[in-house]
């Protein structure tokens, strides 16, 4: 397998170095139209063929092309791309508009590529876990799932925090609620200097009214936060990203009914029994991510996280923003209307 990775700023060497420690891979080609990212590629990567013009990558024998350039090109770049007949791998979030996805997959599905999105989590052991714990039905029926990624992050010039941070969370949401289908979201958001917004809050609703999603994300926080709180009616997670040890604790803690009258009567009961941590691996995301992308090709098969998956979240994306822009008025999905 031969790869082109085009975009070599803060995460694209992340995808060389993956690829290149994949056994399957001879070669990758490095692209960028900056030649000092060029240069800094070839000091880290020794021998690394590199090339300043994308039409030259796809004139080339690459077999697929990895592109992380910023949001604005992903579109053009990856139409490019499949037009020249190579499998491709797109950064998060797929495109900037769900119309953009949908043509994309129409045109991968009609030359029979792939597509693969990076939702970069779905490839982490504490993800995979969580998903395994919900699936067990050891959390029981999910009550809520509550997301906060929040720093003093880096203001993106062309997309805004919802589009730069939520794809991270609106994947794992998607992932480990696979049973649940999301119908409308309210977002409000500001922008805080005049540019795009930066902090944003939105809420997801789903067709099963007794579950509900939110999401916090802030390019303007004075601390940073990575954590997930997903609530069951028999257990409850916090998933927490910035720790080594103990990133998932499940607490046996809940509240039980004996009737839906009880609730008048003070015949609530809590429980708050233990908690435990479970082991879960550590491996390299990005690695298993390069190792899915190439055996879905290799086998002929969708990878986990495919073009739909890329679209879907993309979905949830804009009706974020149109919500942010109508001062968190419902937008509804998928042309669900109630
Ligand atoms: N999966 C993850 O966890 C993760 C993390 C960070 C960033 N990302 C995504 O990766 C992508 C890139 O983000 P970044 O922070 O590395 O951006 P960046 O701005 O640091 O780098 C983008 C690079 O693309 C190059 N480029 C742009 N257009 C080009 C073209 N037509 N041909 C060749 N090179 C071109 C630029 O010169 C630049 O070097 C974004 O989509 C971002 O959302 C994903």
């Amino acid at each position: 397998m031969k790869i082109g990775v085009v975009g070599l700023g803060y995460w694209g060497p992340n995808l060389v170095r993956n690829f290149l420690g994949h056994k399957l891979v001879e070669k990758v080609i490095a692209c960028d139209l900056n030649e000092d990212r060029l240069t800094q590629i070839k000091v880290k990567f020794h021998g690394i063929e590199t090339l300043n013009d994308y039409q030259k990558l796809l004139e080339s024998d690459v077999d697929a092309v990895a592109i992380a350039t910023s949001v604005n090109t992903h579109y053009d770049l990856a139409k490019q791309a499949l037009e020249a007949g190579k499998h491709i791998w797109v950064e998060k979030p797929f495109t900037s508009s769900k119309a953009q996805a949908e043509e994309l997959i129409r045109i991968a599905e009609s030359k029979k590529l792939n597509i693969f999105v990076d939702h970069t989590f779905l490839y982490t052991g504490a993800v995979r876990k969580i998903k395994e714990l919900i699936d067990d039905g050891e959390l029981g029926d999910i009550i809520y799932f509550d997301s906060v990624r929040i720093n003093l992050g880096l203001f993106q010039h062309d997309v805004n925090v919802v589009w730069d941070l939520a794809p991270h969370d609106l994947s794992i949401m998607k992932y480990v609620l696979n049973g649940k289908e999301a119908v409308a979201v309210s977002a409000n958001g500001v922008s805080s200097y005049n540019c795009l917004e930066n902090i944003a809050q939105m809420s997801v609703h789903f067709k099963e009214s007794s579950c509900f999603a939110h999401f916090h994300v802030n390019w303007t926080s004075p601390v940073k936060i990575r954590r997930i709180m997903i609530a069951g009616k028999k257990k409850m997670l916090v998933f927490d990203d910035l720790v080594y040890s103990e990133k998932i604790k499940i607490y046996d803690s809940g509240v039980e009914f004996k009737s839906p009258e009880s609730i008048h009567n003070a015949l609530v009961q809590y429980r708050t029994g233990d908690m435990y941590s479970p082991q879960i691996s550590h491996n390299e995301a990005l690695s298993s991510a390069a190792k899915e992308f190439i055996d879905s090709i290799l086998e002929k098969r969708k990878p986990l996280t495919d073009g739909k998956n890329g679209l879907e979240v993309v979905e949830i994306l804009e009706a974020s923003e149109k919500s942010i822009k109508q001062r968190g008025i419902p937008v509804y999905l998928n042309n669900h209307t109630v």
